[in-house]
């Protein structure tokens, strides 16, 4: 287990490099074993998550290199094995091997995936349009078997806009006979990009990026290529703190459009940035106010980015509410936050947040991704030492976050506990 020791209240001066977007990467690497060829990819960021997924990729016998940020992978030895219990439960995004296992071999064989606990996270959705094409599913011991004969093209209504199931859907259907419609798609940038590369290696999917996702299958996929989109909550979570520490501060290698609902809820508290290209200049905000939030899909306020803004919020003048409304576990941070001086008060998945309360140093615990980055935010904003313990969930996302807070002037140690 390690820690993280955060002297606050440091002035934040220089550049922070964005990564690629983790909630990308998790998908793409899966979907690198529909090309009967080798694919590559770019911007790959240094996360455990990757780690993990290329142990997965290997154990199916995919030849793996790995050289700063590009990773290649050939899948001519591959071959369909189970993927074990202790690597599916390891983290979320294994659920992508169901799709994509099951498209390229008609049978997937995996345990239910693991993540952070932020809820009860079903994938009822991404079994229900395996269903619809073709698929037979049984689940015993937590380990799900699912077999085609044959998979066919579907209409696939999500109840919810849910990211996984719709990217599990595309992935099964890009190797199956005839037209899949998904209806009430996800449209976040992780999906377009994951399209882009399934369309680089010969899939056909149109419509990535709305609502409505049409993919006509084919019978073979070839070598593929792709880029990692940057990664919109790293850099939210950035452009968060330089808006309470920073003097001068570049956030560099940002989509502003995939931004642009945080962009707005910021500035609505009355921080000051400005954007220029691919680069955000960020410094100490004057005064901030109190704003009412509510985390969506996308394109609307991130979940990913509403346990770091509610940091923010402790530090804005007035009463914030604060409502998430995609998971229903994903405030336990609060706790930790109060401890720290802030006045927050709960009441389900709501909170309202009474600021500005001044935060001190206090040993307080990472219990999930963005719960840790909400700490961490904190603690650079505190008073005194903050030591954040759990922080595996925060290095699942955030690459070379020492490094990276370092090199700007933060006072921040990575320790073994
Ligand atoms: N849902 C169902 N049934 C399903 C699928 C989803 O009821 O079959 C519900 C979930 O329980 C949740 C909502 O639908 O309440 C949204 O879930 P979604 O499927 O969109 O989320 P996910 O695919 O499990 C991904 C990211 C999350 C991110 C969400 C929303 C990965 C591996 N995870 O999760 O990332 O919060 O989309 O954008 O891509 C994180 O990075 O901290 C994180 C949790």
């Amino acid at each position: 287990m390690k820690k993280l020791i955060i002297e606050g209240k440091k002035e934040l001066t220089g550049t922070i490099k964005i990564g690629g977007a983790k909630n990308s990467v998790v998908a793409l690497l899966p979907a690198a074993i529909l090309s009967n060829g080798k694919s590559v990819i770019y911007n790959v960021p240094n996360i455990s998550d990757v780690d993990k997924l290329n142990e997965m990729l290997k154990s199916l016998g995919a030849d793996i290199k790995y050289e700063n940020d590009v990773i290649e992978i050939d899948t001519k030895n591959l071959k369909n094995q189970a993927i074990s219990k202790e690597h599916s439960s390891s983290i979320r995004a294994s659920y992508y091997f169901m799709g994509a296992l099951l498209s390229k071999y008609h049978r997937a064989v995996i345990s239910y995936p693991g993540g952070c606990t932020i809820g009860s996270r079903p994938i009822d959705f991404h079994i229900n349009g395996f269903k619809k094409m073709g698929a037979t599913v049984k689940i015993r011991d937590n380990t799900y078997t699912i077999t085609a004969k044959k998979l066919h093209g579907a209409d696939i209504y999500l109840d919810f806009a849910s990211v996984g199931a719709t990217i599990n859907i595309m992935l099964a259907a890009v190797l199956a006979d005839g037209k899949t419609h998904i209806w009430n798609a996800a449209r976040e940038p992780e999906i377009v990009n994951v399209a882009s590369f399934l369309n680089s290696m010969g899939a056909k999917i149109k419509g990535a990026g709305t609502n409505s996702i049409t993919i006509e299958g084919v019978k073979e996929l070839n070598n593929g290529i792709v880029e990692v989109i940057p990664d919109r909550i790293e850099a939210g979570t950035y452009l968060m703190i330089g808006i309470l520490l920073g003097k001068d501060l570049i956030i560099d290698g940002v989509i502003k459009e995939h931004l642009e609902s945080v962009i707005t809820k910021l500035k609505e508290t009355g921080a000051e940035f400005t954007i220029k290209g691919s680069k955000i200049y960020v410094s100490k905000a004057k005064h901030l106010t109190a704003v009412n939030l509510k985390t969506l899909v996308y394109p609307g306020f991130p979940t990913d980015l509403g346990q770091p803004m509610s940091t923010l919020l402790t530090q804005c003048e007035g009463e914030s509410l604060f409502e998430e409304t995609i998971y229903e576990n994903r405030m336990r941070h609060v706790k930790h936050l109060n401890d720290m001086g802030a006045k927050i008060h709960l009441f389900d998945n709501s909170a309202i947040i009474t600021g500005k309360t001044e935060l001190y140093g206090e040993e307080v615990i990472a219990t999930d991704l963005r719960a840790g980055a909400a700490m961490l935010v904190a603690g650079m904003i505190a008073e005194g030492t903050t030591t954040i313990s759990n922080i595996e969930h925060i290095l699942r996302g955030y690459e070379n976050v020492v490094d990276k807070l370092t090199k700007v002037g933060a006072k921040i140690e990575l320790v073994d506990d």
